[in-house]
């Protein structure tokens, strides 16, 4: 029975419960945290590959003083031995483990993992669904640069459709109340996504001098058969280049949740521009991660 909060996307927390995190990050990332996890056992079990996700929970619950297992699909019982994942997750809470971060390609894996673990379950991002803490540090990301996101324009550009992280963020950003634009082409943005609050744009040209904020995304293959445009054809109306770093307002940002792939999103001297901010996303995706297991396990102070 789940009896503890998890987080299995944005609409588990409240406004105060935002609010909350993001002011401990803050104070996470001015001084080392109180090891406010100490004696708590966590588990974290990925089911498809991550490096940031991975590494940034893994020394999170280290800063925090937690107990930390890690469990690759290789070492996981419900592969070849039949045993359901509620039977795993009975199992582990049994054993004392208290929190569960997942992530794996099928979406709503996590949530229907929480019904049957007595503990807080994280999700690390289930298929193209969410990927809440993910969204949780790229918000708080805009938020160290312009104070607050409403009213700021953030353009959203790439392959919106099988990206967990865009789903995620979207939510979180339309309900601070930003102005969120997305960017793309029909196959990769239908245009069904115009109910979710947000302003549908074909041509990122037009949208280049408008915004606070770019961020880009990684076309998601793993996620889809067959490529629904040429390579050369995307890159021709949707990489950011010199030429369209050229048609920022000066105080832009451009942001990546990473992995960023050179020459087709992005030409290498993004990498270059001042207001490039992907090391700081990644650097707050610690402080976030801290954050938010502080919070589940402990609740607000
Ligand atoms: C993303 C993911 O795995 O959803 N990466 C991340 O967690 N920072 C995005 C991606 O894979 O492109």
């Amino acid at each position: 029975m789940r009896t503890r909060r998890s987080l299995i996307d944005l609409d588990d927390l409240s406004a105060a419960d935002l609010a909350y995190i993001f002011e401990r990050t803050r104070a996470f990332e001015k001084r080392p945290p109180p090891e406010t996890l100490k004696g708590i056992a966590c588990v974290n079990m990925f089911f498809e590959q991550s490096t940031r996700t991975f590494a940034s929970f893994n020394l999170a619950q280290l800063r925090l003083g937690a107990q930390v297992v890690n469990l690759s699909p290789k070492d996981i019982s419900l592969a070849t031995k039949g045993e359901t994942i509620e039977d795993t997750a009975i199992t582990l809470a049994a054993m004392g483990i208290a929190v569960l971060v997942l992530r794996h390609p099928e979406a709503g894996f996590p949530a229907r993992v929480a019904k049957a673990f007595d503990g807080h379950v994280v999700n690390a991002g289930d298929g193209g669904h969410a990927h809440p803490t993910q969204a949780l540090l790229d918000i708080h990301t805009l938020r160290e640069e312009f104070g607050d996101v409403a009213g700021r324009t953030v353009a959203i550009v790439g392959d919106i459709l099988h990206s967990r992280v865009a789903h995620s963020t979207v939510r979180g950003l339309v309900r601070l109340g930003a102005d969120v634009v997305l960017v793309g082409p029909e196959s990769f943005l239908p245009d069904s996504y115009a109910e979710r609050g947000v302003r549908i744009e074909r041509d990122f040209d037009a949208v280049l001098p408008t915004a606070d904020a770019i961020v880009l995304l990684r076309i998601q293959r793993e996620r889809f058969a067959d490529m629904p445009l040429g390579d050369d054809d995307y890159v021709a109306r949707y990489r950011l280049d010199a030429a369209r770093l050229e048609r920022l307002r000066p105080e832009a940002i451009v942001m990546h949740p990473g992995p960023y792939n050179r020459g087709i999103e992005l030409d290498d001297v993004v990498l270059e521009y001042a207001g490039w901010r992907y090391a700081k996303q990644v650097m707050h995706g610690v402080g976030i991660r801290a954050a938010v297991l502080d919070f589940l396990v402990n609740g607000a102070a």
